[in-house]
């Protein structure tokens, strides 16, 4: 393994309210976390990320916090999450945790003292503006729920700036005690064990706003800083940051351009979400061909984050009207499965019709694609989501543990659930659960063990280059490579639902002892590499040679 570990990481993100209630009060606890690393440990999960776990009014699911050096009472204590972080170490896997501080609740301590008087220490922590900005029906983030980007605060006779929600007043960057404070919570919570941070909205923590103009510049010399600071409160520490911009806006993210990679370490890979969902969508792998030629180059150690399914909708804002379509009519024809007119708020399963193969074969081309895999919990059971519940939280039901009531998540009343399980239908926890497909071993959360297996013996995908074979292929069939010092994997992946034969004997030069390592089913030998039989939705992980060398 090389020395970024997070180049060679499967990271799991989960809600700790959700997961797990050891105490029976309705609510996912630390305790019961910990009870399930071991489970995680099986699965093969290096990284958990777990999403806000400040206290918090919970108007926004933890992202609105009021106390960032504490955590929520409702999952545990302060002790709690240490003996959490203990006992992942243990058995091998690292934590981070979601650093929101492009804004804090507007119950925040800090903003409370802000409104109350211009001559507060903390009035210039917050972004305000004597009259009403002409821009401030502009750059909304969840259309249709928020109408604005500035309010008018009775008390502080004051507009201030809230990029998300106007319970989430915006941290006013500029102001260099912000700066100081928000290196201080990374340093509280580096020393106290976590690995690194998720960081929640990077392009508007950095923006520098003005009133009236939508189009602020962005400092991007604060991330320098920032990794900086972090990197040397604690070395092999990440940031792994949400930045949902335009692909040639990118690299500036990942370092100033002088080659090195002196900013964010990871970001997530949104273009490549959408474009997986249209690939997906109109069974065919023209759009990864074109993500994985256009992608820009990274700097050293700079890593790429994929995802299906995180724990907010689907964007597809970056496709065209077309393709936006396309997918929309494919995996979430309903308006009810819609949201912010841009995006779906399903989970994957019932995306794909609950079909194995298919799911299959989307995570297992996710999970050989360059970069480090993250997986939300409960897709590697099949769950599902509930569309009765309010935008975002039908994909954020309680984890489905077992034929217990409430799925097995908590002892406490359905009534007093912090959500409730999902109960009816394919989807409910009697016919999904970790405990009935535990010991089967043909069930998908087998299959996830075995996948997640085989990717450990092959770190040419997270450390590797990764190229698309441009061989002639058969419709819907994408091919691609990842080469590194250890070897090079080949890749097959149908995303059509017919039966086909590739012929990849260009390849055969460079072989030793070509052999299939993750398959749907059995194809038989890969022979010379010019008859490989490829299975409706089906995929092959073939290696193709494997040297001594490591990283
Ligand atoms: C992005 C997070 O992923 C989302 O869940 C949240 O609502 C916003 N940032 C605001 O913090």
């Amino acid at each position: 393994m090389g020395d970024r570990w997070y180049s060679e990481a499967v990271v799991y993100c989960l809600d700790v309210d959700t997961y797990a209630d050891s105490d029976g009060d309705g609510v996912g606890d630390f305790r019961g976390l910990i009870g399930r690393l071991d489970y995680l440990a099986r699965l093969g999960v290096t990284c958990l990320w777990l999403n806000p776990i400040h206290p918090s009014p919970n108007q926004d699911d933890g992202y609105d916090a009021t106390d960032f050096y504490n955590v929520d009472p409702r999952l545990g204590t302060l002790g709690d999450f240490a003996e959490l972080l203990h006992q992942a170490q243990n058995r091998g896997i690292r934590v981070i945790i979601d650093l929101v501080v492009n804004h804090t609740s507007d119950q925040h301590p800090w903003f409370q003292s802000a409104r109350s008087s211009p001559d507060s220490p903390y009035r210039d922590w917050y972004v305000w503006a004597d009259h009403a900005p002409a821009d401030r029906h502009q750059g909304m983030v969840f259309p249709g729920e928020q109408h604005e980007t500035w309010t008018y605060d009775r008390t502080a006779k004051a507009w201030y700036y809230h990029r998300f929600y106007e319970f989430q007043p915006d941290l006013n960057i500029e102001n260099p005690k912000v700066r100081a404070e928000i290196k201080k919570i990374t340093s509280f919570w580096l020393q106290l064990g976590v690995s690194g941070f998720r960081m929640d909205a990077v392009p508007f923590i950095i923006e520098q706003t003005e009133p009236g103009n939508p189009n602020a510049p962005k400092d991007f010399d604060f991330l320098t800083d920032l990794r900086q600071h972090v990197q040397w409160r604690r070395g092999d520490a990440v940031l792994l940051a949400e930045a949902n911009v335009e692909p040639d806006q990118l690299p500036v993210y990942f370092g100033d351009g002088s080659g090195s990679g002196n900013r964010i370490h990871m970001l997530f890979d949104f273009m490549l979400n959408g474009r997986l969902m249209l690939a997906l969508a109109r069974e065919d792998p023209e759009t990864i061909v074109d993500a994985l030629r256009d992608t820009p180059k990274l700097p050293t150690g700079g890593q790429w984050a994929t995802f299906l399914r995180n724990h907010d909708e689907i964007d597809l804002s970056r496709l065209t009207a077309d393709q936006r379509n396309d997918v929309l009519a494919k995996f979430g024809p309903d308006e009810s499965m819609q949201l912010y007119g841009r995006g779906i708020r399903r989970r994957l399963a019932p995306m794909l019709g609950n079909d194995r193969r298919h799911i299959e074969l989307a995570y297992a081309l996710q999970f050989s694609l360059r970069g480090t895999p993250v997986l939300r919990y409960g897709e590697e059971i099949g769950m599902g989501e509930n569309l009765a519940l309010d935008g975002r939280n039908a994909i954020r039901t309680p984890m489905q543990w077992s034929y217990k009531e409430n799925a097995g998540f908590s002892t406490a009343d359905p009534e007093k659930l912090i959500r409730p399980v999902i109960d009816q239908g394919d989807f409910g926890y009697q016919k999904v659960n970790v405990t009935a497909q535990r010991g089967d071993s043909k069930s998908l959360l087998a299959w996830f063990e075995r996948m997640i297996r085989t990717l450990r013996e092959a770190p040419e995908i997270g450390s590797g280059s990764t190229s698309h074979i441009d061989v002639p292929m058969p419709a819907g069939v994408l091919a691609h490579r990842a080469d590194g010092p250890t070897g090079t994997m080949v890749f097959l992946h149908n995303l059509g639902t017919e039966d086909v034969e590739v012929d990849l004997s260009t390849l055969a030069a460079e072989a030793d002892l070509p052999i299939d390592v993750l398959t749907d089913r059995g194809y038989g030998d890969v022979g010379k590499l010019d008859r490989l039989k490829l299975g409706g939705h089906g995929y092959r992980w073939i290696r193709l040679c494997r040297s001594t060398a490591s990283y």
